[in-house]
């Protein structure tokens, strides 16, 4: 079979230049997102040119929240900007997903298109989901062999691609229903009658990125997604890329005969974008990862400037200045922290964040000694390293994946430590978790993928056999 090179991104969230100017209103919106809005062309351009000059490549899926909220001008510069991908010989296959829509009933998914002027907001043209089929369908359904609802499938040489639409509106269950899975059934048993291994796109996760995502947000799951896992381990297809949490994460489960991947890709425009390249070869899928070039046309200070200003390193910026300048704190913290709130606090928040941001590792270290296993000698080691730069590594990992502490590592210890002494004193107090967190027990449990990378051992790249276990029987 033909080598068969293709690149995923996901979130791409292009956000027009046209819809807002600097000032207080796209500041306070910014500060609340965890990917970054007013860069988000120059991102995406950075990664579209990459592709266009991988001359061995020429396959591009994008999985959905392919603009900011539905606005009908990020749609119209976004398809243009995938026009000029085509006309340079690159095959564009396209899913939608919720961030693409907006509007009343059954459009009603809480989102608002806008734009943002010094100081306020105002509407613009928003595009609905009906919209959507027209807008995309020259991005790959209008090749696709078979369709269900904006879901499609084609064959691209000689591997069969399933692009499965889960735009749902945030009230219920997103993906196929009970007629799309049976569709869905029937071109698994096709591809495996004509000898296809088949690659799954969709939006939304199919196994959790996290344990306690799926807890506290079932409806950002791929909707009926233990249908959809059975049925791959049924027919033997192995993977699944997803998008949609930002989260960068490698993914496995198996019922001990088959196993199921789910590859999920962060955002393009998150504080540490990234996107997939995928090389299918000899029953091989080498799944790897291409980070955000260092050197974006537009940023003076490229993929840093982008990762000091978004999600952790704003945090982390916005701790720093309440210490050392409090009215600079105020200012940065618009639309994030209120004015009034922070002004009212004022003599409580600046000791409290000086007292967190001057504790160190060694003081962490004993807090859970007795469970962590750690000498005196150990803990005195790390006297030098602060506790607020050990949380904003982990948080720095949060959506590129690798959680960095193993546990033979310092760090791990502490947090393992500190953590199932803060176990026992709720057990001691009778406090249950699970009650504001279902399904979760244990504060340890809640943060241990978070420290360590508890999946498959590495977030970036992987190999996965497509052609071995499978279960399925023709009849
Ligand atoms: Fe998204
Ligand atoms: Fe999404």
């Amino acid at each position: 079979m033909k080598k068969v090179q293709f690149y995923v991104i996901a979130d791409t969230h292009y956000f027009s230049k046209k819809l807002w100017v600097e000032g207080r209103s796209i500041e306070a919106r910014s500060h609340t997102d965890q990917v970054v809005l007013k860069e988000s062309p120059e991102i995406n351009e950075a990664f579209f040119k990459l592709i266009e000059n991988d001359t061995e490549t020429d396959t591009v899926v994008l999985i959905g929240d392919l603009i900011n909220l539905g606005e009908k001008l990020c749609h119209e510069e976004f398809t243009e900007r995938l026009r000029q991908l085509q006309q340079k010989g690159k095959r564009v296959l396209v899913l939608t997903a919720t961030h693409d829509y907006n509007g009343c009933g059954e459009d009603e998914n809480g989102f608002v298109a806008a734009g943002y002027n010094e100081n306020d907001t105002y509407h613009v043209p928003n595009t609905k989901r009906c919209e959507l089929d027209e807008i995309y369908r020259p991005f790959g359904r209008d090749k696709a062999e078979s369709e269900y609802d904006m879901s499609y499938s084609l064959n691209i040489d000689g591997y069969r691609f399933i692009l499965l639409n889960d735009d749902g509106n945030g009230h219920t269950d997103c993906g196929l229903d009970d007629e799309g899975n049976k569709w869905l059934e029937n071109e698994f048993i096709k591809a495996k009658e004509n000898d296809e291994p088949v690659i799954l796109f969709t939006h939304h996760p199919v196994i959790t990125p996290y344990p306690v995502y799926e807890n506290v947000a079932p409806t950002e799951m791929y909707g009926r997604h233990p249908v959809l896992k059975e049925m791959m381990m049924k027919h033997g297809v192995k993977i699944v890329f997803t998008g949609h949490t930002h989260v960068h994460t490698i993914r496995r489960i198996t019922d001990g005969k088959s196993e199921v991947f789910d590859v999920g890709t962060t955002s393009t425009v998150s504080a540490y974008g990234k996107i997939r390249k995928v090389t299918l070869e000899n029953g091989v899928a080498d799944i790897t990862t291409v980070d955000l070039p260092e050197k974006i046309d537009g940023i003076p200070g490229g993929s840093r400037q982008i990762a000091e200003s978004c999600f952790g390193g704003y945090y982390r910026r916005l701790i720093d200045t309440a210490v050392k300048d409090y009215d600079a704190f105020i200012k940065l913290g618009h639309g994030l922290v209120p004015a009034d709130k922070a002004n009212k606090y004022r003599a409580v928040i600046k000791p409290a964040l000086k007292a967190f941001s001057s504790i160190n590792m060694s003081f962490a270290g004993k807090v859970g000694k007795k469970y962590s296993g750690l000498n005196k000698a150990e803990i005195k080691k790390h006297k030098g390293e602060k506790l607020i730069d050990v949380i904003f590594v982990i948080l720095d990992h949060f959506f590129q994946g690798d959680a960095p502490y193993t546990p033979d590592t310092y760090e791990h210890k502490v947090i393992h430590g500190a953590l199932l002494r803060g176990d026992r004193i709720m057990k001691t107090l009778g406090i249950k978790l699970s009650k504001y967190i279902n399904g979760i027990d244990s504060l340890w449990e809640l943060a241990e993928p978070l420290v360590h990378n508890t999946r498959t051992g590495c977030d970036r790249e992987i190999k996965i056999r497509l052609t071995d276990e499978v279960t399925y029987e023709k009849n």
